[in-house]
């Protein structure tokens, strides 16, 4: 329940600390200060473990070796001993599994170092309105961090999104980069910034150059591909599994661990509106190469709209 006598005093001392109060409709200021209010009140570090829902745990995602090593690494000094701040980037094509790795590893550390680190994400929702409004939003969200009594995690997923470069920019993602750069320059020590990105070219030449790492996130080679698809399709028969093996392995396409995990949930769907239908019609060899021909084709299309590029 939320205290509403509480939260309207904290409205009006949140009112106070804005220096022009009056860009924000006062719904927008509502939901600011709720949002605040909320952080500082209820939302105790159980409550973001429990937010934080990724799909595997960080032993079961194939591969992805070196940010394994380095994310685990880091977070294990980081809790030993004072640190900079560090700032790296995960960068790879889209569905090879980064963003389920740093929530896992993420989740992982704050199950066993729960007091020491605390964790944050931003995305552009969170960061931006209007052009003028950016920028104070964005020194809240850094005030938070720096007035945080735990070593921080900061997990920027879709970092071309929050670091657009500034060239040929329009004026929010300009002023939402010229901003973000400024509070990484003014350094937070015990900082740890994970970011992520599939579109690194679209990252800001001046945010790239301060990343300590930069991780490649490959494609799953065969064998990985092989123990990706063992792992989202357990449920199917072992025969047709083999026969699964030979037709992604044949297959002139790049496949992600996201296609067979969107594979396995249409192969889930046949099955359970099977048991709907009441009929003896099961996952057959025939219908699992019909759905991963049809999965392939949409791939077809992908590569005519995507810009390559990027
Ligand atoms: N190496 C892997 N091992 C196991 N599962 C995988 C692997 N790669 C992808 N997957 C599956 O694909 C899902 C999607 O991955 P995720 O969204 O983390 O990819 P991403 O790299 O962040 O993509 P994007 O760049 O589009 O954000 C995962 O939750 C997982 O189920
Ligand atoms: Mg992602």
């Amino acid at each position: 329940m939320i205290d509403l006598q509480a939260f309207a005093k904290y409205k009006e001392e949140y009112k106070a600390t804005l220096s022009n109060p009056d860009l924000m409709t006062e719904e927008e200021l509502e939901d600011r200060a709720m949002k605040f209010f909320l952080m500082n009140t209820s939302e105790g570090p159980e409550k973001i473990v429990e937010k934080l829902t990724p799909m595997l745990s960080s032993v079961q995602i194939v591969g992805m070796d070196e940010a394994k090593d380095i994310i685990t690494r880091d977070i294990r000094l980081r809790a030993a001993v004072e640190t900079e701040q560090k700032l790296i980037l995960l960068e790879g094509p889209s569905g090879v599994a980064k963003t389920t790795l740093v929530e896992a590893i993420v989740k992982e550390s704050l199950i066993k170092y729960p007091d020491i680190f605390e964790f944050h994400r931003i995305d552009t929702t969170t960061i931006t309105r209007h052009v003028t409004t950016t920028a104070i939003l964005i020194n809240e969200f850094f005030y938070i961090i720096r007035s945080s009594k735990k070593k921080v995690i900061l997990f920027v997923d879709e970092a071309d999104e929050c670091f657009r470069t500034r060239y040929n920019a329009g004026a929010i993602a300009l002023e939402r980069t010229s901003n973000i750069m400024k509070q990484f320059n003014n350094e937070i020590p015990n900082l740890y910034i994970i970011c992520a990105t599939n579109r690194p070219k679209m990252i800001d030449k001046a945010i790239l150059e301060r990343f300590q790492s930069r991780i490649n996130c490959p494609m799953p080679t065969w064998p990985e591909l092989r123990n990706i698809i063992d792992l989202h399709m357990l449920f199917v028969k072992d025969k047709y599994r083999e026969s699964m093996h030979h037709y992604f392995i044949t297959s002139p396409f790049k496949w992600s661990g996201r296609d067979i995990q969107l594979l396995s949930k249409t192969f889930k769907e046949i099955i359970q509106s099977n048991k709907l239908d009441d009929s003896d019609y099961t996952l057959t060899p025939e219908i699992i190469t019909l759905e991963i021909t049809r999965k392939a084709s949409s791939k077809m299309h992908l590569k005519d709209d995507y810009l390559e590029d990027e």
